[in-house]
């Protein structure tokens, strides 16, 4: 009998084993195809391989004041910008913040973002590195900025960041992110696309699943505050699936104070 328990167990234990390195080999194989979709087009670091498109020079005309727009005020603030490439961003965030933090995985990106950048700002570091084993200090950064990072991450990459990005922010700090949901929005031609296109809804309830108990037993999540498409992409390319969203941390659970009476 003894002998039977201990063979189901250790039979369950093999199973539990085997789901582990399936999800582990899962997730480094997500982790090289997009690596190396990236390391196909960092070869120019121009603003088509930035855009995935032939006429990223007209479209970045609208798209970027666009984009910069709908950002809320960032006057000031201390920015992390997430796969900032060659910075079409960066050198326009940090004319407005305090300090900017710009980070890619592709190293020829960054030389170029702080080639260009660098010499005209001295508010900013630049830094190559994959954001999904990236760390910074708890509670650093007022604002997190990312256009078209999220959609080359898997949900649990995407899960594992979110949560990170929570105890980077400051109190009342937010995060503002656009991707290309439902489908691809460039004209270049990828035999082989790694890229997850989720839905608004999708990157809604990711987010706010992500939860975080403060010090006095709040709990807190994120939550999408705002998100309206793109309306560059609608007018050059008829595509209303351009997403921008804006996400806040929010108490979810505030703690109660329980009296407690003395029974003598
Ligand atoms: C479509 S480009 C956008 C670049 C820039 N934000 C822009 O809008 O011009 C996506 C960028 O994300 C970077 N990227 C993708 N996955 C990344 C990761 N895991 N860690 C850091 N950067 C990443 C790529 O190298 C690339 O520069």
């Amino acid at each position: 009998m003894k002998d039977k328990k201990r063979q189901a167990s250790s039979q369950l234990d093999n199973e539990e084993t085997k789901q582990f390195l399936a999800a582990l080999v899962e997730s480094n194989q997500t982790r090289d195809q997009m690596t190396e979709f990236w390391n196909k087009h960092s070869m120019a670091q121009s603003v088509e391989e930035m855009m995935l498109d032939s006429k990223a020079e007209t479209l970045t005309q609208d798209e970027h004041p666009e984009v910069m727009g709908m950002l809320p005020c960032i006057k000031g603030k201390d920015v992390l910008e997430l796969g900032a490439g060659i910075g079409r961003f960066t050198g326009d965030i940090a004319k407005d913040a305090h300090h900017v933090t710009a980070v890619d995985f592709m190293q020829s990106f960054t030389d170029k973002n702080e080639e260009v950048n660098g010499a005209k700002f001295n508010n900013i570091d630049f830094v190559c590195a994959d954001v999904t084993k990236l760390d910074r200090p708890q509670g650093s950064y007022d604002v997190i900025f990312s256009n078209w990072l999220l959609m080359y991450l898997s949900d649990e990459e995407l899960e594992k960041l979110a949560l990170k990005m929570l105890q980077w922010l400051k109190d009342d700090g937010f995060l503002f992110f656009r991707e290309s949901c439902y489908h691809s929005s460039g004209d270049m031609k990828n035999s082989e696309n790694p890229t997850v296109y989720r839905t608004p809804q999708m990157y809604t309830d990711l987010f706010s699943a992500v939860k975080k108990q403060l010090p006095n037993g709040d709990v807190t999540r994120l939550e999408v505050v705002t998100y309206r498409s793109v309306e560059a992409y609608a007018k050059h390319k008829q595509n209303k699936h351009q997403f921008f969203l804006v996400v806040e941390e929010s108490i979810l659970k505030r703690w109660k104070q329980r009296k407690f009476t003395r029974i003598s």
